[in-house]
């Protein structure tokens, strides 16, 4: 097993990433449990891919752990499921030093996370990511959130979790599409500070995606470290470190959400194509080489992710994302507030762009 710590004092937790971990599932969540029991709040998507094996690691486990099913998708991601998922913990007498599991993607571990931040005030949970995007990025550092009607992720809360369990071997099951958007967020973190891990991703990305352990193994470890250190250093994003993980983010939200959240385009998806924009918009700026955005964009599109709004199904005109941008949490005071580049690895929060700026890109984009 590797391990890797977060280190935030009380707050702090172990990372362990090791092949067959999920096996022995029950062993390590024993740890967190307090009467021989635990709840593992998981999805129907994960559940049909992984339930027989959970299975088998329940009939091995020396505490109860007891499945919560709900329907998969972002639209789970809702006052509804909440409002179900905590009613079932008081249900089950969960107490306030209790834990549970998220067993899932970045939908169950965000839903599970906020569930009990709040419930009882807060209690523990353990993070059991199953898909790309969860086990590189997600599943550390604290941010649980719903969507609302007026934007993704704008109800939620900072609460760390008691400690992550990655097994890169519950991929094995994960659909290319899903892993292609989880390998957008690992060319995230080459993209805002590791111009030589980008190189990596160049040389070994398609391989990842078709299922190269090894190559699994590396990105995981790099991301997960390289996410443990932002965090550590800016746990609530108040010092500007923690948000150059944004990158791609703001133009991506505007896009999810004028997609109805649906699969239409799924959040990394909308990542890849909002870091193609965040690349481009920064050239036409003059901050970045234009050759260093179309690098970024061959990329992407070499492992099939989206770089190009006009090939989306996406009806909006530039005016529509940028106001849908202006109201993403991370503007303020009417303006923008974006991750821009210099160059591949070296990103930036730009405070100081315009919404009419970026709406004229946007309309450029479109046309
Ligand atoms: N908290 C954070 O820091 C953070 C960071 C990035 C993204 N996110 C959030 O993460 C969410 C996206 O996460 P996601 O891409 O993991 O999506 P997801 O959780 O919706 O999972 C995608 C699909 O894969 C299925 N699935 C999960 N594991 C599987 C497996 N091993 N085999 C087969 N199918 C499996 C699920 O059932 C689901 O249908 C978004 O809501 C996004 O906002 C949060």
């Amino acid at each position: 097993v590797r391990t890797l710590d977060v280190a935030l004092g009380e707050r702090g937790y172990t990372i362990s990433i090791a092949a067959g971990l999920f096996d022995d599932l029950g062993h390590h969540l024993a740890l967190y449990s307090r009467d021989g029991s635990i709840i593992v709040v998981t999805d129907e998507g994960v559940w049909a891919a992984l339930g027989e094996r959970f299975q088998r690691a329940r009939a091995r486990s020396p505490i109860a752990m007891v499945p919560l099913i709900l329907p998969a998708g972002e639209g789970s991601k809702s006052w509804a499921a909440l409002s179900w998922l905590v009613d079932r913990l008081a249900e089950a007498g969960v107490e306030r030093g209790g834990h549970i599991a998220a067993l899932g993607g970045g939908m169950i571990g965000d839903l599970t996370g906020f569930a009990s931040a709040i419930f009882k005030r807060g209690c523990g949970y353990v993070q059991v990511p199953t898909t790309l995007l969860a086990q590189v990025d997600s599943s550390v550092g604290g941010k649980t959130a719903i969507n609302i009607d007026a934007g993704k992720n704008l109800v939620g809360a900072f609460h760390q979790p008691s400690a992550v369990l990655i097994d890169p071997t519950t991929l094995d099951s994960l659909p290319p599409r899903q892993l292609r958007a989880g390998y957008a967020e690992i060319v995230k973190y080459g993209l805002i500070q590791d111009r030589g891990f980008f190189d990596w991703c160049e040389a070994n990305g398609a391989s990842l995606i078709d299922g190269d352990m090894r190559a699994r193994l590396h990105a995981i470890e790099s991301c997960v470290g390289a996410k443990a250190d932002i965090v550590a250093a800016d746990e609530r994003e108040t010092r500007g470190r923690r948000a150059l993980l944004n990158l791609g983010h703001t133009f991506g939200h505007a896009l999810e959400a004028e997609a109805g959240y649906s699969d239409r385009l799924l959040h990394g998806e909308a990542v890849a194509l909002g870091m193609a924009l965040a690349f481009r918009f920064s050239a036409i700026r003059g901050l970045c080489p234009a050759e260093e955005a179309e690098r970024v964009t061959a990329h992407l599109r070499s492992v099939g992710l989206p770089t190009m709004l006009r090939e989306t199904e996406i009806a909006a005109s530039g005016a529509q994302l940028a106001e849908r941008m202006r109201h993403d949490k991370k503007s303020s005071g009417g303006r923008l507030r974006l991750i821009l580049v210099r160059g591949i690895g070296e990103a930036f929060v730009d405070s100081s762009v315009e919404v009419a700026e970026v709406e004229a890109f946007l309309d450029r984009e479109l046309g």
